[in-house]
């Protein structure tokens, strides 16, 4: 019975740095407020030469070099974003094209499950692997956030931010890999968060449309379903929650956070929170959370993760991770 196991993480960041402090220079807004409401301390920003697939390609070769492989001898390369460098081609096809791949013609596809992307793109590529249909699959979380954040309304600019994390998961029959995971959407909560430019729904303007989110009700529809789902998949997989070593959740708010873990009676100190110097980073925040812990030493061998995750509108899931 095969698994997908992680063989090696990598992770991106824009070299720009933007703090609560210079965000109070653009908008009414304080860090305190920031502090306080999300714990976002900085974020950072993507420059303006750079787009998605740049991002992506940063932290894929990283990941690459890790593994000790080559993007030739990749089987499929599956990219979490809903911040595309175009309507066509996918980030994917860009990704590969950047790391020298393209004539070895390995399958490549974007999945948009916004924060929840990470966690398709990984359940996805663990169903390829178990299923034998690929042997070394690259998955990337990837956002450039800020081309589509509308910088005049405070109550979703202090929030987002750009960067990139990648996996390269490989073919495993031992305990170690994805043990269960679990995927949900509601599409009935589509108005809750919305970006509706650049598709069939408006006229193509060669501008994206903004962001727009219901903050508030986000909130507690997040806790819920975050609870749900990483009960279900504990269940699952009959582990308990004091058995869990470390939570790698998306980074959205570390109030979302503390509540989820409070209600699963996982200890804070298990979270890996990157929020402070990352803010929200969408799809690509658990792979940089990820790529973090293992560069910092947080997670060592044998170390049983829980990652969940919750997006617009409205995706959610959970993963359980024998490292
Ligand atoms: N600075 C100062 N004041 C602000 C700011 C700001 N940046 N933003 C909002 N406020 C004010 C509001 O105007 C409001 O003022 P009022 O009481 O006078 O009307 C007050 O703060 C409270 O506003 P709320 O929206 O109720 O604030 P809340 O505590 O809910 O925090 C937040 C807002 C951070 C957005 C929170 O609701 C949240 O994190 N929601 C969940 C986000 C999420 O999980 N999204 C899904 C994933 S993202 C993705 O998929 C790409």
């Amino acid at each position: 019975m095969y698994k997908a196991r992680i063989i090696a993480t990598g992770g991106y960041l824009p070299e720009r740095i933007l703090t609560n402090h210079d965000l109070e220079k653009m908008m009414d807004t304080s860090d305190e407020w920031i502090q306080k409401r999300t714990g976002i301390k900085e974020r950072h920003i993507a420059a303006d030469n750079q787009v998605t697939s740049d991002l992506a390609c940063e932290a894929s070769k990283q990941a690459l070099k890790r593994a000790g492989i080559t993007a030739d001898k990749l089987d499929m390369i599956i990219v979490g974003t809903c911040t595309p460098d175009m309507t066509l081609p996918a980030v994917a096809l860009h990704l590969q094209r950047k790391l020298g791949a393209g004539k070895a013609g390995c399958a490549a596809v974007d999945m948009n499950a916004a924060c929840s992307g990470f966690l398709y793109s990984m359940a996805t590529a663990n169903a390829y692997i178990k299923s034998g249909m690929a042997k070394n699959i690259l998955v990337v979380g990837v956002e450039t956030l800020s081309r589509i954040v509308n910088w005049d309304d405070r109550s979703t600019a202090v929030i987002f931010g750009d960067g990139a994390g990648a996996a390269i998961l490989t073919q495993d029959s031992g305990k170690r890999g994805i043990i269960a995971s679990e995927l949900h959407a509601d599409g009935d909560y589509a108005y809750l968060m919305i970006a509706p430019g650049n598709g069939t729904f408006h006229a193509p303007t060669g501008n994206y449309t903004k962001i727009h989110m219901e903050g508030h009700d986000t909130f507690k529809i997040a806790v819920r379903h975050l609870e749900n789902v990483s009960r279900s998949v504990l269940e699952k997989a009959g582990v308990k929650p004091e058995e869990i070593d470390v939570v790698v959740p998306h980074q959205a708010n570390v109030r979302i956070i503390g509540s989820v873990a409070k209600r699963l009676d996982i200890p804070m100190e298990k979270c890996i929170l990157t929020i402070d110097h990352h803010g929200n980073t969408a799809g690509a925040s658990i792979p940089l959370a990820l790529n973090e812990a293992v560069e910092n030493g947080r997670i060592t061998d044998g170390d049983m993760i829980l990652f969940n995750a919750f997006g617009a509108s409205i995706t959610w899931g959970s993963m359980l991770v024998r490292w």
